[in-house]
């Protein structure tokens, strides 16, 4: 019989079945028992919950605080159940002799001896291998996390599709004159040629509108912006997104119908009452000679909510 059939790997010394050092903590286990199942069945609940927000994009409040909630109940139950259900100690585990004999350490020695150059060349190779191989490997685990943030914004989060000449079309594709809007009306206007896709009826959506026949300036700096009473905003509200589309034309404010921020059309589209934190941005128009309307440049800043608001 070798050493190692002769080695019994563990030993409790000196306790007995019903020693109470074997018993668990708790003086009530069933009822420890039942509190650490609740904690386990709530942190399931909520995590499945975080499931449910990450899946279906949930506002990144409710996204934290499921996942917290979830991993916080899960890990209540487990220190309970190390506190409270598991037996307490201390216990002694004895060893066998791990370090080998004389003999077998000389042998290994000679061993070395005769072929070591090699070996430890050999060594080295195939450690900076593994070494590149697990550096690859983390590398790539973090792929999925990666791709699962999705494409990268690129500017897309600071610039629309507005630029220097952009004709403003309605929904149809028409594109907008300075004869077509009386004082007092309002229209949704794209930059030509986006106004059926995606990014049309997203970020570019402005709001255009008449004020008056005369050129109007909203703010110092703005005097060029406003000629023949037209003024285009942002119809992206700034509070989180929705479509600015109420124009109250005897108080000349807009009005966001989501959670009634209202916005001071004529200075500007500061915020006047509700939660929206900015003014809508104001696009810069110019009528060309044959009576378009169209963009000076791009907004001056980023429209729509601040970019953690955004869904
Ligand atoms: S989204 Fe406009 S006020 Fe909230």
């Amino acid at each position: 019989m070798s050493d190692h059939e002769q080695r019994t790997p563990v030993e409790l010394k000196g306790l007995a079945a019903n020693d109470p050092h074997l018993l668990p903590a708790s003086k009530n286990p069933k009822q420890a028992e039942r509190v650490i199942a609740v904690c386990f069945v709530l942190g399931i609940i909520f995590v499945a919950a975080f499931g449910a927000c990450f899946w279906i994009n949930a506002q990144p409040w409710k996204i934290g605080a499921t996942l917290g909630a979830g991993l916080s109940f899960l890990g209540i139950g487990l220190v309970a159940w190390g506190k409270y259900l598991m037996p307490q100690g201390p216990f002694v585990e004895e060893r066998h002799q791990l370090a080998n004999s004389q003999d077998d350490r000389d042998a290994f020695a000679a061993a070395i001896v005769q072929r070591g150059g090699d070996v430890v060349k050999r060594r080295k190779l195939l450690g900076g291998l593994l070494g590149a191989g697990l550096g690859i490997f983390g590398v790539v685990a973090m792929f999925p996390l990666l791709r699962s943030l999705g494409p990268l914004p690129k500017k897309t989060l600071d610039s629309t599709d507005w630029r220097k000449g952009t004709y403003a079309v309605d929904i149809t594709g028409r594109r907008v004159r300075v004869g077509d809007l009386a004082v007092g009306s309002i229209v949704t206007v794209y930059p030509e040629g986006t106004q059926n896709t995606d990014r049309g009826q997203a970020v570019d959506q402005t709001v255009l509108i008449r004020i008056s026949n005369e050129n109007f300036t909203t703010l110092k700096g703005r005097e060029s912006w406003g000629p023949q009473g037209y003024l285009a905003y942002s119809k992206l509200c700034t509070h989180l997104g929705c479509p600015v589309g109420l124009y109250e034309q005897e108080l000349q404010v807009l009005v966001c119908p989501c959670h009634q921020s209202t916005f001071n059309v004529l200075n500007g589209a500061v915020p006047e009452f509700g939660p929206a934190p900015r003014p809508l941005p104001q696009l810069p128009l110019y009528i060309d000679a044959s009576g378009y309307i169209r963009a000076q440049a791009d907004y001056d800043q980023p429209v729509g909510p601040g970019f953690w608001e955004r869904s």
